[in-house]
């Protein structure tokens, strides 16, 4: 094998069906089959749903995933999967179906963490990651500061959410205002029009005293509870709720310690470059505020387009690929689904 290796990603932690192919760094292909739409009347994925959405999606998107690159099966050196965190159902379709061709094609199989994975899709863009980096990762499930030193074997986690995920408040915020799911787009949309200002809501863990404990780490549930007391407030008074302003401020809320807390860490750990990856990287707030403020710091941001932020299969494939040309060796045909995998194991058994 060379060090350009042909990897077939499978990504099946939560509600899309990924299916990537990489060589070496090169993306090929990167299909995605979405079964949001259905969880969207419950507000939430719906993990059965998931899971069978899943299971009638996975060859027809092997199959998308390989014409759009041209290639046959039997042509990858690897078959790369996300093996954890996630749902269980959900992870389980992916790693089966991962063990399935690994078998049949006699190709090494490599069970991945999808939070390196949300880091490792940047190269694809970007090139190889600077290291040490410091990563940001916010999505729907997880929100994390960590210190990458290798991002196929490396990782040491500095901080996390201690309640909610930054995604999980923009859903549960989305919900209250009576738009869709998931939420965050619709905030990002909303937003553009409103002002930031106009609400003043707490910035969780950043009093002093917080801060000697949990210098690192976030909390937005004081937060959300913070914006449906701020709505009730109006819907009672009989006033309109202000749609776009409160948008603007909860979101300016959430960016502001998320890009305060990664700067810090950055600074502390004396790491110029800062990565931010997970669906919520696609915030164009987030965007923004993290460019201006890492700038005046002399700190470099990298972040991966829109639609490389949410789940895909080209982030387990890109995974996959630094760590067949590590030379690591590859997981046994009897890899568990593990949904709740620490990012510090990034190739499962
Ligand atoms: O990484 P991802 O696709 O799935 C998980 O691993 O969770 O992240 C999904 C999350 C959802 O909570 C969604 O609302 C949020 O990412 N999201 C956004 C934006 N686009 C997606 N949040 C804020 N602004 C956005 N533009
Ligand atoms: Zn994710």
């Amino acid at each position: 094998m060379t060090d350009e290796p042909l990897v077939l990603g499978i990504e099946t932690s939560c509600d899309e069906t990924g299916v990537g192919i990489v060589r070496g760094h090169t993306l090929l292909a990167d299909a995605v089959a979405s079964s949001v739409d259905e969880h969207a009347r419950f507000g939430g994925v719906v993990p059965e749903v998931a899971s069978r959405a899943h299971l009638e999606a996975m060859v027809p998107t092997i199959e998308r995933a390989c014409e759009t690159a041209g290639i046959a099966l039997y042509d990858v050196d690897a078959i790369a999967v996300t093996s954890g965190p996630g749902l269980a159902g959900a992870l389980l379709v992916g790693v089966a179906a991962a063990k399935s061709l690994a078998l049949s094609l006699g190709k090494p199989l490599y069970g991945v963490n999808h939070l390196a994975a949300h880091v490792a899709v940047d190269q694809l863009e970007h090139g190889p990651l600077p290291e040490p980096c410091l990563a940001l990762l916010v999505s729907g499930g997880h929100s994390s500061l960590l210190r990458i030193t290798d991002v196929t074997g490396v990782i040491d986690p500095m901080g996390a959410t201690i309640d909610d995920a930054a995604g999980e408040a923009f859903d549960k915020v989305a919900r209250l205002l009576g738009l869709p799911f998931p939420g965050g787009p619709h905030i990002d949309r909303e937003a553009a029009s409103g002002s930031s200002v106009a609400i003043d809501f707490p910035r969780g863990l950043t009093s002093r005293r917080d801060l000697e404990r949990h210098r690192f780490d976030f909390s937005f549930s004081g937060l959300k509870t913070s914006v449906a007391r701020w709505v009730e407030a109006r819907e009672r008074s009989g006033e309109p709720v202000p749609v776009a302003d409160v948008a603007a401020s909860f979101q300016e809320a959430v960016c502001d310690v998320l890009v305060r807390k990664a700067l810090d860490a950055a600074s502390s750990e004396g790491i110029e470059d800062l990565l931010i990856g997970g669906g919520v990287a696609a915030n164009s707030r987030l965007r923004a505020m993290a460019e201006e403020r890492a700038t005046a710091l002399g700190i470099r941001v990298r972040v991966p387009r829109p639609g490389l932020c949410t789940d895909n299969g080209a982030m387990v494939a890109a995974l996959g690929s630094s760590i067949v040309a590590r030379g690591r060796p590859p997981s046994s045909y009897d890899l568990p689904a593990d949904s709740s995998l620490p990012v510090t194991s990034v190739l499962a058994g």
